[in-house]
């Protein structure tokens, strides 16, 4: 039975997709590269009492708490805190066996979005932290706010944000730390941005939303080596293998399509039906099991509002 407080605080996105495209109910080594509230990997682990896994999370807190809430598989299950860039060693460092399915469910967990500590959102008035690794060598969004050059806020802003306002965001929080007052708090960064924003008719959501997401893509380099991470997931399956990633931002799921398309062995570059010019190294080494995105149906919308925007994307290494 799950704690009703950890029942409450993560539905796991996609869970019956991707357990459908690992298939970890024949046992085996399985990653959960992503473990959160470990959603998925207690169902991964349910599947078969010979299935093992290692759940890694760059989170401490969220390694802390799921590995107390899944106590009872103890004996099968390795807690790594760790960036999931540094997969290969992690698996290497436990076993020298070929784990059959690797999952990654990217972003941020309930556990952080909804912490009223963490800064990860305009709903608590916090330090403006967002750091999914507190402990680790990246700097808050307040100090990243304080370093940036107006233009490169800007860019930031409105690459992962997609915020239309983004230079006058930027200018007003380039301007206020100039007058001595840089922002430091969720609030005082969510009020500059609606005045910045100007006052709209009908805001579906807070004129803040968008800029506190992209704020906290950079502050945590969410993109970064993101498709190297999936080549070298590829590489560490067994053949026959499966490699599972939900993401939930268009620019996350971009990087997601051409990696596995590369993977696939259909040329990214520029100069496509010339070989000879090729510079990105595709060569097929999957066949991509999604040729669409797998996306939640309305039930499951209805119930789980963040699974709105999940994209699901799957492998299997030849
Ligand atoms: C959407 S949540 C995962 C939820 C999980 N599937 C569940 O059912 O509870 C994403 C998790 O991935 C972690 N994470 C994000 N990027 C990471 C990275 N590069 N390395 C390790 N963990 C990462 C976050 O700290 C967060 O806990
Ligand atoms: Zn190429």
């Amino acid at each position: 039975m799950l704690e009703p407080e950890v029942e409450n605080l993560h539905t796991p996105v996609l869970l019956m997709e991707a357990m459908h495209f690992l298939s970890p109910n024949e046992g085996g080594l399985f990653i959960d590269a992503t473990v959160g509230l470990g959603g998925h990997s207690e169902e991964i682990l349910r599947a078969s009492e010979s299935t093992e896994l290692i759940a890694i999370d760059q989170d401490a807190a969220a390694i802390a708490k799921t590995q107390k809430r899944l106590e009872s598989f103890a004996g099968r299950t390795h807690f790594v805190h760790a960036n999931f860039a540094k997969v290969k060693s992690i698996v290497k460092g436990i076993t020298s066996e070929m784990p059959k399915g690797i999952l990654a469910d990217l972003g941020v967990s309930s556990l952080q979005f909804d912490s009223p500590t963490r800064g990860f959102s305009f709903r608590f008035d916090a330090p403006l932290d967002m750091r999914m690794n507190p402990d680790g060598d990246e700097e808050s969004a307040a100090d990243l706010l304080l370093r940036v050059p107006e233009e490169e806020l800007a860019a930031i802003i409105f690459e992962y944000g997609e915020e239309r306002n983004s230079r006058r965001i930027a200018k007003w929080i380039v301007e206020s730390r100039e007058q001595g007052k840089p922002i430091k708090t969720t609030k005082e960064l969510a009020d500059l941005v609606a005045r910045a924003a100007g006052k709209r008719k009908n805001w579906h959501i807070h004129p803040a939303t968008r800029t506190f997401q992209a704020l906290r893509i950079a502050v945590n380099r969410e993109l970064e080596d993101l498709g190297r991470f999936v080549a070298t997931a590829v590489d560490l399956l067994q053949p026959d293998g499966r490699f599972v990633v939900i993401s939930f931002h268009s620019l996350e799921d971009r990087i997601m399509k051409q990696e596995l398309r590369r993977l696939a062995g259909y040329c990214q570059c520029d100069f496509r039906g010339r070989p000879d010019l090729c510079t990105c190294g595709a060569r097929q080494v999957v066949e991509i099991l999604t040729k669409h995105p797998v996306v939640a149906d309305e039930i499951e919308i209805d119930v789980n509002p963040r699974s709105r925007s999940a994209k699901l994307r799957a492998c299997r290494k030849l």
